[in-house]
Protein backbone atom coordinates (compact mmCIF):
# COMPACT_ATOMS: atom_id res chain seq x y z
CA UNK A 1 0.00 0.00 0.00
CA UNK A 2 1.26 3.40 -0.77
CA UNK A 3 0.40 6.16 1.48
CA UNK A 4 -1.22 9.58 -0.37
CA UNK A 5 -0.47 12.47 1.79
CA UNK A 6 -3.62 14.57 2.82
CA UNK A 7 -2.99 17.79 2.60
CA UNK A 8 -2.38 18.57 6.53
CA UNK A 9 -0.06 15.86 6.26
CA UNK A 10 2.04 17.87 3.41
CA UNK A 11 1.86 20.86 4.98
CA UNK A 12 4.12 18.83 7.70
CA UNK A 13 5.86 17.20 4.98
CA UNK A 14 6.59 20.27 3.48
CA UNK A 15 8.26 21.67 6.98
CA UNK A 16 10.36 18.46 7.71
CA UNK A 17 12.12 18.54 4.21
CA UNK A 18 12.31 22.15 4.63
CA UNK A 19 14.65 21.37 7.74
CA UNK A 20 16.20 18.55 6.61
CA UNK A 21 18.07 20.44 3.51
CA UNK A 22 18.57 23.23 6.11
CA UNK A 23 20.78 21.09 7.91
CA UNK A 24 21.82 20.01 4.54
CA UNK A 25 23.07 23.44 3.44
CA UNK A 26 24.69 24.21 6.35
CA UNK A 27 26.94 21.04 6.96
CA UNK A 28 27.44 21.80 3.65
CA UNK A 29 29.60 24.97 4.78
CA UNK A 30 31.43 22.57 7.33
CA UNK A 31 33.19 20.51 4.75
CA UNK A 32 36.65 21.55 4.42
CA UNK A 33 40.14 20.18 4.33
CA UNK A 34 41.13 19.36 7.83
CA UNK A 35 37.70 18.81 9.20
CA UNK A 36 37.03 15.32 10.71
CA UNK A 37 33.55 13.20 9.33
CA UNK A 38 32.66 12.91 13.26
CA UNK A 39 32.82 16.94 13.22
CA UNK A 40 30.54 16.66 10.53
CA UNK A 41 27.97 14.45 12.22
CA UNK A 42 28.31 16.63 15.50
CA UNK A 43 27.41 19.80 13.65
CA UNK A 44 24.75 17.43 12.38
CA UNK A 45 23.16 17.16 15.60
CA UNK A 46 23.19 20.70 16.88
CA UNK A 47 21.89 21.45 13.73
CA UNK A 48 18.99 19.16 14.28
CA UNK A 49 18.22 20.56 17.97
CA UNK A 50 18.27 23.67 16.24
CA UNK A 51 15.48 23.16 14.18
CA UNK A 52 13.36 20.83 16.90
CA UNK A 53 14.00 17.37 14.60
CA UNK A 54 15.73 14.15 15.34
CA UNK A 55 17.91 11.77 13.11
CA UNK A 56 16.07 9.33 11.36
CA UNK A 57 19.46 7.49 11.44
CA UNK A 58 20.24 7.78 15.05
CA UNK A 59 19.75 4.25 16.53
CA UNK A 60 18.02 2.80 13.11
CA UNK A 61 18.28 -0.69 13.43
CA UNK A 62 19.15 -3.19 10.78
CA UNK A 63 20.31 -6.51 10.95
CA UNK A 64 20.46 -6.49 14.30
CA UNK A 65 22.73 -3.18 14.45
CA UNK A 66 21.91 0.16 15.77
CA UNK A 67 23.06 3.11 13.47
CA UNK A 68 25.32 4.81 16.20
CA UNK A 69 25.66 8.48 14.48
CA UNK A 70 23.51 11.43 13.12
CA UNK A 71 23.81 11.49 9.92
CA UNK A 72 25.66 9.31 7.30
CA UNK A 73 29.05 10.69 5.90
CA UNK A 74 30.91 8.72 3.10
CA UNK A 75 33.57 9.48 1.47
CA UNK A 76 35.25 8.61 -1.98
CA UNK A 77 34.83 5.39 -2.25
CA UNK A 78 32.44 5.26 0.34
CA UNK A 79 28.83 4.75 -1.63
CA UNK A 80 26.28 4.77 1.50
CA UNK A 81 26.20 4.56 5.47
CA UNK A 82 29.50 5.72 6.32
CA UNK A 83 30.00 6.71 10.06
CA UNK A 84 31.58 9.75 11.18
CA UNK A 85 35.26 8.93 12.54
CA UNK A 86 37.53 11.59 14.68
CA UNK A 87 40.31 10.01 13.12
CA UNK A 88 38.82 10.12 8.98
CA UNK A 89 39.90 13.68 8.10
CA UNK A 90 39.03 15.30 5.13
CA UNK A 91 41.69 15.77 2.16
CA UNK A 92 41.35 18.38 -0.38
CA UNK A 93 40.02 16.56 -3.43
CA UNK A 94 37.88 14.39 -1.37
CA UNK A 95 34.10 14.08 -2.24
CA UNK A 96 32.17 13.56 0.31
CA UNK A 97 28.60 12.65 1.00
CA UNK A 98 26.07 13.43 3.51
CA UNK A 99 22.48 12.16 3.95
CA UNK A 100 20.45 13.82 6.36
CA UNK A 101 17.44 12.41 7.47
CA UNK A 102 15.29 14.24 9.72
CA UNK A 103 11.97 13.51 11.61
CA UNK A 104 9.82 16.47 13.19
CA UNK A 105 6.20 15.92 14.02
CA UNK A 106 5.99 12.99 13.00
CA UNK A 107 6.65 13.30 9.27
CA UNK A 108 10.59 12.29 7.60
CA UNK A 109 12.44 14.48 5.08
CA UNK A 110 15.30 12.62 3.88
CA UNK A 111 18.11 14.27 1.21
CA UNK A 112 21.44 13.86 0.44
CA UNK A 113 24.59 15.70 -1.47
CA UNK A 114 27.73 14.69 -2.54
CA UNK A 115 30.17 17.58 -2.48
CA UNK A 116 34.41 18.18 -3.47
CA UNK A 117 36.39 19.21 -0.53
CA UNK A 118 38.03 22.13 -2.37
CA UNK A 119 37.95 21.19 -5.91
CA UNK A 120 38.07 17.16 -7.05
CA UNK A 121 39.47 16.02 -9.99
CA UNK A 122 37.34 16.73 -13.36
CA UNK A 123 36.99 12.82 -13.75
CA UNK A 124 34.97 12.54 -10.05
CA UNK A 125 33.22 16.39 -11.19
CA UNK A 126 31.86 14.56 -14.12
CA UNK A 127 30.37 11.20 -11.86
CA UNK A 128 28.57 13.99 -9.40
CA UNK A 129 27.12 15.99 -12.40
CA UNK A 130 25.75 12.71 -14.48
CA UNK A 131 24.35 11.71 -10.79
CA UNK A 132 22.42 14.67 -10.32
CA UNK A 133 21.07 15.21 -13.87
CA UNK A 134 19.87 11.22 -12.93
CA UNK A 135 18.26 12.65 -10.21
CA UNK A 136 16.55 15.47 -12.48
CA UNK A 137 15.49 12.86 -15.10
CA UNK A 138 13.86 10.70 -12.49
CA UNK A 139 11.84 13.64 -10.66
CA UNK A 140 10.89 14.86 -14.18
CA UNK A 141 9.70 10.95 -14.97
CA UNK A 142 7.61 11.06 -11.53
CA UNK A 143 4.24 12.42 -12.60
CA UNK A 144 0.76 11.04 -12.14
CA UNK A 145 -0.33 8.34 -14.51
CA UNK A 146 3.55 7.24 -15.16
CA UNK A 147 4.93 4.01 -13.32
CA UNK A 148 8.24 3.82 -10.59
CA UNK A 149 9.81 2.01 -14.17
CA UNK A 150 9.47 5.00 -15.80
CA UNK A 151 11.56 6.91 -12.80
CA UNK A 152 14.00 4.07 -12.34
CA UNK A 153 14.59 4.21 -16.56
CA UNK A 154 15.32 7.36 -16.29
CA UNK A 155 17.59 7.66 -13.64
CA UNK A 156 19.01 4.43 -15.08
CA UNK A 157 19.42 6.20 -18.77
CA UNK A 158 21.44 8.99 -17.84
CA UNK A 159 23.81 7.28 -15.27
CA UNK A 160 24.26 4.88 -18.23
CA UNK A 161 25.25 7.45 -20.61
CA UNK A 162 27.84 8.81 -18.92
CA UNK A 163 29.62 5.07 -18.58
CA UNK A 164 28.82 4.68 -14.48
CA UNK A 165 27.67 2.06 -12.74
CA UNK A 166 24.36 2.12 -10.76
CA UNK A 167 24.70 0.09 -7.09
CA UNK A 168 21.52 -2.09 -7.70
CA UNK A 169 22.05 -3.29 -3.79
CA UNK A 170 19.83 -0.47 -2.17
CA UNK A 171 16.97 1.84 -3.87
CA UNK A 172 15.49 5.16 -3.22
CA UNK A 173 11.78 4.74 -1.54
CA UNK A 174 8.25 6.21 -0.20
CA UNK A 175 8.82 8.32 2.95
CA UNK A 176 6.45 10.32 5.43
CA UNK A 177 5.24 9.18 8.69
CA UNK A 178 8.39 6.25 8.26
CA UNK A 179 11.20 6.80 6.80
CA UNK A 180 11.29 3.99 4.28
CA UNK A 181 7.72 3.32 2.86
CA UNK A 182 6.41 1.67 -0.17
CA UNK A 183 6.94 2.28 -3.33
CA UNK A 184 10.71 0.64 -3.39
CA UNK A 185 12.83 2.99 -6.40
CA UNK A 186 14.90 1.43 -7.55
CA UNK A 187 17.30 2.93 -10.05
CA UNK A 188 17.37 0.56 -13.05
CA UNK A 189 14.67 -0.77 -14.42
CA UNK A 190 12.06 -0.75 -17.14
CA UNK A 191 9.59 2.08 -18.21
CA UNK A 192 6.20 1.13 -18.09
CA UNK A 193 6.49 -1.15 -15.40
CA UNK A 194 6.46 -0.99 -11.54
CA UNK A 195 3.73 0.55 -9.36
CA UNK A 196 1.36 3.69 -10.82
CA UNK A 197 2.44 6.74 -9.24
CA UNK A 198 -0.68 9.15 -7.95
CA UNK A 199 -0.85 12.90 -7.21
CA UNK A 200 -0.40 12.97 -3.13
CA UNK A 201 2.56 10.18 -3.22
CA UNK A 202 5.97 11.20 -1.71
CA UNK A 203 9.01 9.30 -2.67
CA UNK A 204 13.02 9.60 -2.33
CA UNK A 205 14.86 9.45 -5.34
CA UNK A 206 18.48 8.49 -4.41
CA UNK A 207 20.77 7.50 -7.51
CA UNK A 208 23.73 5.82 -5.79
CA UNK A 209 26.70 5.68 -8.50
CA UNK A 210 30.57 4.62 -9.44
CA UNK A 211 33.34 5.19 -11.07
CA UNK A 212 33.58 1.86 -12.27
CA UNK A 213 31.11 0.15 -14.38
CA UNK A 214 29.98 -2.59 -12.53
CA UNK A 215 28.39 -0.70 -9.57
CA UNK A 216 29.21 -3.90 -7.29
CA UNK A 217 29.85 -3.16 -3.81
CA UNK A 218 31.29 -4.59 -0.54
CA UNK A 219 30.40 -4.22 3.15
CA UNK A 220 33.16 -2.64 5.65
CA UNK A 221 34.07 -3.98 8.97
CA UNK A 222 32.04 -1.72 10.77
CA UNK A 223 28.53 -3.90 9.16
CA UNK A 224 27.16 -0.47 7.79
CA UNK A 225 29.52 1.28 5.40
CA UNK A 226 29.03 0.40 1.95
CA UNK A 227 31.56 0.88 -0.71
CA UNK A 228 32.35 0.32 -4.31
CA UNK A 229 34.45 -3.19 -4.60
CA UNK A 230 36.84 -2.05 -7.34
CA UNK A 231 38.11 1.07 -4.58
CA UNK A 232 36.79 3.52 -7.08
CA UNK A 233 34.67 6.88 -6.10
CA UNK A 234 30.96 6.49 -5.62
CA UNK A 235 28.27 9.42 -5.52
CA UNK A 236 24.77 9.71 -3.94
CA UNK A 237 22.56 12.76 -4.71
CA UNK A 238 18.82 12.66 -2.80
CA UNK A 239 15.80 14.47 -2.67
CA UNK A 240 12.46 13.92 -1.40
CA UNK A 241 9.82 14.88 -4.00
CA UNK A 242 5.77 15.05 -4.40
CA UNK A 243 4.27 13.83 -7.02
CA UNK A 244 1.34 16.09 -8.96
CA UNK A 245 0.30 16.11 -11.47
CA UNK A 246 0.41 14.36 -15.23
CA UNK A 247 1.43 17.57 -16.42
CA UNK A 248 4.09 18.56 -13.95
CA UNK A 249 7.75 17.07 -12.77
CA UNK A 250 7.00 16.01 -9.32
CA UNK A 251 7.87 18.71 -6.95
CA UNK A 252 11.05 18.96 -4.85
CA UNK A 253 10.55 19.39 -1.18
CA UNK A 254 13.77 19.23 0.17
CA UNK A 255 14.63 22.88 -0.17
CA UNK A 256 16.77 24.67 2.45
CA UNK A 257 15.34 27.78 4.01
CA UNK A 258 16.61 30.64 3.56
CA UNK A 259 18.74 30.82 6.89
CA UNK A 260 21.47 32.63 6.53
CA UNK A 261 18.46 35.53 6.75
CA UNK A 262 17.52 33.57 10.29
CA UNK A 263 14.22 31.93 8.00
CA UNK A 264 12.29 29.40 9.76
CA UNK A 265 9.64 26.84 9.24
CA UNK A 266 6.88 29.05 10.94
CA UNK A 267 8.09 31.84 8.55
CA UNK A 268 6.88 29.20 5.81
CA UNK A 269 3.93 29.90 3.21
CA UNK A 270 1.88 27.03 3.42
N1 LIG B 1 18.69 8.01 3.79
C1 LIG B 1 19.03 6.68 4.22
C2 LIG B 1 18.02 5.72 3.69
O1 LIG B 1 17.16 6.12 2.96
C3 LIG B 1 19.12 6.70 5.70
C4 LIG B 1 19.80 5.53 6.27
S1 LIG B 1 19.77 5.66 7.98
C5 LIG B 1 20.93 4.56 8.51
O2 LIG B 1 18.06 4.53 3.93
F1 LIG B 1 20.78 4.46 9.78
F2 LIG B 1 20.76 3.41 7.92
F3 LIG B 1 22.10 4.98 8.21
CO1 LIG C 1 16.66 7.74 1.49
Amino acid sequence: MIPIKSERDLRIMRQACAIAATVLDRLCQEVREGVSTWDIDQAAKRFMAEYSCRSACYKYRAGGLRYPNYICVSVNDEVIHGIGRSDRILRRGDIVSMDVCVIYKGFVGDNTKTVAVGECSPETARLIDFTARSLEAGIDAARAGNKVGDISAAVQRVVESGGYGIVRDFTGHGVGRGLHEDPAVPNYGRAGTGPLLRSGMTLAIEPMTTAGRSGDIIFGDDGWTVLTSDGKPSCHIEHTVLVRGADLPAEILTVPLDWRNGETVEDMRL
